[in-house]
């Protein structure tokens, strides 16, 4: 199939600014205030493309994509009956990202960050691929983007925190375009990030570029865009646990597009998003009605991520408070945050199990337990259409059904690592 990407501006959040993408465009260099750059579409209205075997590039018109990539999967929305009746709902809508045949969910690495994978790898231009991709994630992200490179041959490497390595499990071995550096064990997300700052300023590798990276957000923005077109109208409410809070600034952006399509409502989805207990500074933030992340404590802040079953959700800096981040989507939707506690987070994973048939991630699982929440405290009606982003699931039936290849670490860092040792190592690397 020949592939003709769909033409986009770029737009300052902060300023209105419209300007031209230069391919990798993450921040528009005229604004001094911290802020996202956002793709306007040339196509108003979205054609969703039939065929199945096109994954997520089916929503190519709102992807700032240059290519389709090989192997691509898809979010799926279906109308719950069990956790539906369950909690009350007559229009629960659950878009699932995972492994679930039975219902054509085909994400061979669990989660919807491959869709990020699949969106951002597919912005790549020539002058991009000839450098290294750098990608700091707590596990599933990495995961992700090492299958979608090692299937695509589009070279990574990867800064995962030492103790989150057995995320990093495939169903076939890597190629060796895929290579691994980790933070010692006792580090965090917040650590690989910055042993990727440094990475990145290094020569011949490209900072991915996290929550800025218009291909991530709207890779991620598959998931609204799979619910709006399955229910016919954007949701009352969309549910989701939150990290960097990436995914649902995504659904909104998204959201904003389908009103001005035109053909799926005026309806803003309330965003309800959810933290894990006691890993929460959005929470915090968010509850002292604060823009700025309130100070946490780097200890405090690696101790809380161990302690967290979720602990993909474990961002201590988010893109919160910039323009266009997660809190002015909460303001502009009249959204929410919650913080859901290990117990309660457990025992939605269960109940989730038990009602839908599908094992499903702790952080699904938070996401499931605001929506208990939610429901409990009368914030949502039985009528109220709900979409619940599961984020993540299948995990367990997959593995039964796979042999597994677990990827090694090229080199393991201290936390107190120099520039010069990092230097060093990549250079005996390549
Ligand atoms: C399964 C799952 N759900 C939710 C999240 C949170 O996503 P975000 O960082 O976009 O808030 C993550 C992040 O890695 C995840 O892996």
């Amino acid at each position: 199939m020949i592939f003709t990407p769909t033409k986009y501006q770029l737009q300052t959040v902060a300023t209105g600014r419209v300007f031209n993408d230069e391919g990798w465009t993450l921040d528009d260099k005229q604004c001094d205030k911290p802020s996202m750059v956002r793709p306007i579409y040339e196509k108003k209205q979205l054609d969703v493309k039939k065929e199945a075997c096109l994954g997520l590039y089916r929503y190519a018109d709102w992807l700032p994509i240059k290519t389709m990539l090989k192997n691509p999967s898809e979010p799926i929305t279906y109308k719950s009956e069990g956790l539906a009746n369950h909690l009350g709902l007559n229009n629960l809508y659950i878009t699932f990202n995972g492994w679930w045949p039975e219902r054509k969910a085909r994400m061979t690495t669990c989660s919807f960050k491959e869709m990020e994978a699949y969106s951002v790898c597919a912005r790549l231009g020539d002058e991009q691929k000839n450098q290294m991709l750098v990608v700091a994630s707590a596990g599933n992200t990495a995961r992700a983007f090492a299958k979608v490179c090692s299937d695509n041959g589009i070279k990574l490497l990867l800064c995962v925190p030492q103790d989150n390595i057995n995320a990093l499990w495939f169903d076939k071995p890597l190629n060796p375009c895929v290579n691994l550096i980790t933070t010692e064990s006792g580090s965090d997300y917040f650590d690989a990030i910055n042993l990727s700052n440094v990475v990145c300023e290094m020569d011949g590798y490209l900072a991915e570029g996290g929550a800025k990276n218009i291909a991530r957000r709207d890779g991620m923005s598959t998931t609204m865009m799979s619910a709006t077109t399955f229910i016919g109208r954007t949701p009352d409410f969309y549910f989701q646990a939150v990290g960097s809070g990436t995914g649902a600034i995504a659904a909104w952006e998204a959201n904003l597009r389908f009103i001005g399509d035109g053909r799926f409502g005026t309806n803003k989805a309330r965003l309800m998003v959810s933290q894990n207990k006691p890993f929460v500074p959005m929470y915090d933030a968010w509850r002292a009605d604060s823009r700025a992340m309130l100070p946490y404590e780097a200890e405090q802040a690696r101790k809380d991520a161990a302690e967290i079953c979720a602990p993909v959700l474990s961002n201590r800096k988010p893109p919160y408070g910039l323009a266009g981040g997660l809190y002015d989507a909460l303001k502009d939707t009249n959204g929410d945050i919650f913080a859901v506690s290990n117990d309660e987070a457990n025992a939605a994973k269960a109940l989730f199990e038990e009602t839908e048939g599908i094992d499903i991630y702790h952080a699904a699982a938070v996401a499931t337990a605001s929506l208990q929440q939610a429901v409990e405290k009368g914030m949502v009606k039985a009528d109220d259409v709900v979409m619940l982003n599961i984020t993540g699931g299948g995990e367990k039936r997959f593995h039964a059904e796979h042999e597994l290849y677990y990827l090694k670490p090229d080199h393991i860092f201290k936390i107190d690592f120099t520039k010069e040792e990092v230097e060093r190592v990549l250079a005996e690397m390549r």
